[in-house]
């Protein structure tokens, strides 16, 4: 099969997007690659893009991006895609810097994206603001996490990292522990996103920057246990969540493990299915409060 193997980046609606887009260069530090009335996409480094806004009524994840590799075969992927029922659609020069793209919906109504990088537009990282390494993941609520994951395994070629109970699965398409990431709650809609700092002095920087600009942690900072990763939450002005992390499991695909770490407690840490336990959230003990689940 043909498997995804990065997350290139993540459309969003948002109602303010002048507000919305001063936090993404002000306080999170991408840089605007390209804006015109009602859109703006935002880079982190050697992609165009990693970020979208979108002027839209409600705050809201619309579209995720994923890469096939250089040489990939679009037209086979987009095969394999119609093989699972998926009604596809292809696109020329959808967005600045993609020539094409197969799009599809996924079970939970999020516009799939699936594309080549042809060129890289050699940005450099921003100077202000946090300036993340990378866009890390996302997470979802779903009604249905089993189908879900099942898509995202069968269609676009995830692994399943680990499963928090029956209720909560973390699923990669490369070398990080989740890249998506489904939690079973009733509704479909955007739990968090998450931008990969460098390590631990760079979320207490970001913590602090946050602070500076009135921007509260919602939870954290801690170590989940379910990927190990440190993490800190908080709301952007449109309400969405967003988490900066550090020193996420890595996977070594042909060894079946995860790259050994000293705060691990299985040697070697494989995937599996965790109990639904507190240091499956957070190692360091403080669990999160309702203002995450909103
Ligand atoms: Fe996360």
């Amino acid at each position: 099969m043909i498997r995804v193997s990065k997350i290139a980046h993540a459309t969003y609606e948002t109602p303010d997007l002048d507000k919305q887009t001063e936090y993404y260069t002000e306080i999170l530090g991408l840089t605007v690659a390209a804006r015109d009335k009602d859109t703006v996409y935002l880079a982190s480094t050697v992609d165009h893009h990693s970020v979208v806004l979108k002027r839209g009524a409600s705050a809201q994840c619309t579209r995720l991006g994923f890469q096939i590799a250089q040489d990939g075969d679009l037209d086979a992927f987009e095969k394999q895609v119609a093989g699972h029922g998926a009604k596809t659609e292809r696109k020329k020069d959808p967005d600045p810097s993609i020539s094409e793209v197969v799009s599809f919906s996924d079970p939970k109504g999020t516009t799939i994206e699936v594309f080549k990088r042809e060129a890289f537009s050699h940005q450099k990282f921003g100077k202000k603001g946090i300036v993340p390494h990378k866009l890390g993941h996302v997470a979802f609520h779903v009604k249905d996490v089993k189908k879900v994951t099942k898509f995202y395994c069968d269609v676009l070629g995830f692994r399943e990292s680990d499963w928090m109970a029956d209720f909560f699965s973390f699923l990669r398409c490369g070398p990080d522990h989740h890249t998506i990431n489904l939690m079973e709650t009733g509704s479909d809609r955007h739990f968090h996103t998450a931008f990969e700092l460098r390590d631990w002095g760079h979320m207490h920087e970001a913590c602090d920057l946050l602070s500076l600009n009135g921007y509260k942690l919602l939870w954290g900072p801690g170590r989940h246990g379910i990927g190990h990763n440190l993490f800190a939450y908080h709301r952007g002005p449109n309400g969405l969540i967003v988490e900066t992390f550090a020193e996420l499991d890595r996977m070594n695909e042909e060894l079946g493990y995860f790259e050994p770490r000293p705060w691990h407690r299985d040697n070697p840490q494989r995937p599996k299915v965790w109990e639904k336990d507190p240091s499956a959230s957070n190692l360091w003990g403080v669990m999160s409060g309702d203002e995450m689940m909103k």
